[in-house]
């Protein structure tokens, strides 16, 4: 039986990849995360709407400002610099959703100016060691719309395993979305721990 040995996740920041940084969002981010945050076809299957800077500003004040996972329930979302250039080009979630079960998700958004390049998957699989190795969590998901392929090779690339597709699950923004369920337990992590 796995057993949640953490109490609770504390970054220190910023979170270094080969090539990227993860670290909180400021104010100073929202031109940024205005480019690709307000884009509807970056929008069309993510859980919300085209944002306009308002929206950012309250997001940066409220959700955003939280900087680490002390409970289940709580969610730390960072954005993704790239090192080299200082840029931020993206953004990326881990949920902690239950600590008796160990359970978390992760979510992902590059801007599509800087698509193609990787990055989704080299800040997504930070986030699966921040989860798995200093978290403690047992097991990891991804929920993915079935015709969000960009975001099921991100889930694959990582080593996550398909486990369930749920037809026509959700009435998604106006439409039947078709649930691709991802998952990777901690047993699994360390095979994936570095790309291959
Ligand atoms: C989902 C999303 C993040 C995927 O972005 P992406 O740029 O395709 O993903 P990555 O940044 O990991 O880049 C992967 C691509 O870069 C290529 N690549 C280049 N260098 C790479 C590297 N060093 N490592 C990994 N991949 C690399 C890969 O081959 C892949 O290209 P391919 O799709 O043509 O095979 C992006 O489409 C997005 O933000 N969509 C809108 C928001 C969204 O739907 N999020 C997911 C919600 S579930």
């Amino acid at each position: 039986m796995s057993v949640l040995q953490k109490s609770g996740l504390r970054p220190g920041y910023p979170v270094r990849t080969e090539r990227l940084l993860l670290r909180p969002l400021t104010v100073s981010d929202v031109d940024a995360l205005f480019a690709y945050r307000s884009r509807p076809d970056v929008c069309r299957y993510v859980p919300f709407e085209p944002m306009t800077r308002e929206v950012l500003h309250e997001r940066l004040a409220s959700s955003w400002a939280n900087t680490d996972l002390t409970d289940e329930g709580q969610a730390l979302t960072l954005g993704i610099e790239v090192a080299g250039t200082g840029r931020l080009v993206g953004d990326v979630v881990l949920f902690w959703h239950s600590r008796e079960h160990g359970g978390g998700e992760i979510g992902y958004v590059v801007n599509p100016d800087f698509s193609g390049d990787g990055y989704a998957t080299e800040a997504a699989r930070a986030l699966l060691q921040l989860g798995f190795d200093d978290l403690g969590l047992h097991r990891i998901v991804a929920r993915i719309d079935e015709r969000n392929e960009p975001s099921a090779k991100v889930a694959r690339r990582l080593g996550m395993r398909q486990e369930a597709r749920l037809v026509r699950n959700e009435l998604f923004k106006g439409e039947w979305s078709t649930e691709l369920d991802f998952a990777m337990l901690d047993e699994e992590w360390p095979a994936y721990r570095t790309p291959r």
